[in-house]
């Protein structure tokens, strides 16, 4: 029995909409093989939404959102705000807003490595390879929703959490690292921080309930360092909002480009997929942007999102055809790289169908 699904479509700013363009293909190719009733509706957010309507996140984009059963999500953010920094309306607010709202708390950002390109990340391919790390960034709290002051000389961004918000994080990423290789590090500054402190110490309880696990806790820093040094050591990392974002930045390095990466938000409702890459509005409308990105976070909306193990599985190997056969956009392209073989967004999106 096929299922039926209501999947919204935010494309967002810049590259979005040339990315989730390839994200629905995919959602519509894998509805007529498999036999699903995917339908489709598209909403505003970000820079787009505030100059139709004033605000990033518009009404009508939370009703349909929480309407959905799923959201595919591009990208937000402009040029034009980041360097005002006295802009009353952002369209990132949008972003923050929704994820609040839609009680996304776990945004789940797996590091996941294409053989293909070990050659284009700028570490060494002897320090890549065998990794793989699933990342729990706490998406709902900490100094992202704080309370903000602002006078002409003094500025604050208060960093806060509460209890219930660790133990919900901790409990998905415990879960998940049960059915993985069962190690979790949590990562903290409680050397430092009292937010930090009461993080380690709710880790710590929750642990006990997770014998089979093999819990570290590591300061961010210090982190920030393994990752490159030695990534493979990693398995699940579950860490605070703040510390996620950078973190996983980092991260994308591993798995060759920020292109390639997908995420998935979670929590009390309706999930929200998207890549982790902006809105690059340096190479917007130039057909330059991966797809793939996008591309893979749907096959996290049908892993995770409605229970399509077999559907996601057909994405990602068909992704990773792609690349076995030599296919490559602009950022995950080398120096070895066949140059017929350097693909633009359309191109490289068509492939991915082509090898569904
Ligand atoms: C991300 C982004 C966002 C964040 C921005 C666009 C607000 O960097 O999803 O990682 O900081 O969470
Ligand atoms: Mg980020």
């Amino acid at each position: 029995m096929g299922l039926s699904k209501k999947i919204l479509v935010i494309p967002g700013d810049g590259i979005g909409a040339e990315v989730t363009t390839w994200g629905k293909a995919v959602l519509e190719k894998i509805a007529a093989s498999f036999g699903h009733q995917f339908t489709y509706d598209e909403a505003l957010m970000g820079h787009e939404a505030i100059e139709t309507t004033g605000t990033s996140l518009p009404d009508e984009t939370l009703a349909k959102a929480k309407a959905s059963d799923a959201i595919l999500f591009g990208a937000v953010g402009h040029i034009k705000y980041d360097n005002d920094p006295s802009a009353k309306v952002r369209p990132e607010q949008g972003l923050l807003k929704i994820r609040k709202e839609l009680g996304l708390y776990a945004n789940l950002r797996p590091i996941m490595l294409f053989d293909e390109l070990l050659d284009a990340s700028s570490l060494k391919r002897e320090v890549l390879q065998g990794t793989d790390i699933l990342f729990f960034r706490e998406l709902t709290g900490d100094v992202y929703f704080g309370e903000k002051k602002r006078t002409a000389d003094f500025a604050s961004d208060l960093m806060n959490y509460n209890r219930y918000e660790v133990e919900r994080i901790a409990i998905k990423a415990y879960e998940a690292a049960r059915v993985r290789g069962k190690k979790l590090c949590s990562v903290d500054k409680a050397n430092v921080l009292e937010t930090s402190r009461l993080w380690r110490e709710v880790i710590q309880e929750i642990a006990k309930q997770y014998p089979d696990v093999e819990t570290e806790h590591m300061f961010i820093d210090n982190a920030a360092m393994q990752l490159v040094k030695n990534p493979k050591k990693f398995d699940v990392v579950v860490t605070a909002n703040l510390f996620g974002d950078i973190l996983t930045d980092e991260a994308s390095q591993i798995a060759g480009s920020m292109g390639m990466l997908a995420s998935a938000s979670i929590g009390d409702g309706t999930g929200f997929f998207e890549p982790i890459h902006g809105s690059a509005h340096d190479i917007a409308g130039q057909d330059k942007a991966n797809p793939l990105a996008s591309i893979l976070s749907v096959a996290l909306m049908l892993e995770i999102g409605f229970g399509l193990k077999e559907e996601a599985k057909k994405v990602t190997n068909a992704v990773d055809q792609a690349l076995k056969a030599g296919y490559r956009t602009g950022d995950i392209a080398d120096s070895k790289t066949d140059k017929s073989k350097i693909l633009g967004t359309k191109a490289m999106g068509q492939k991915v169908l082509e090898y569904l």
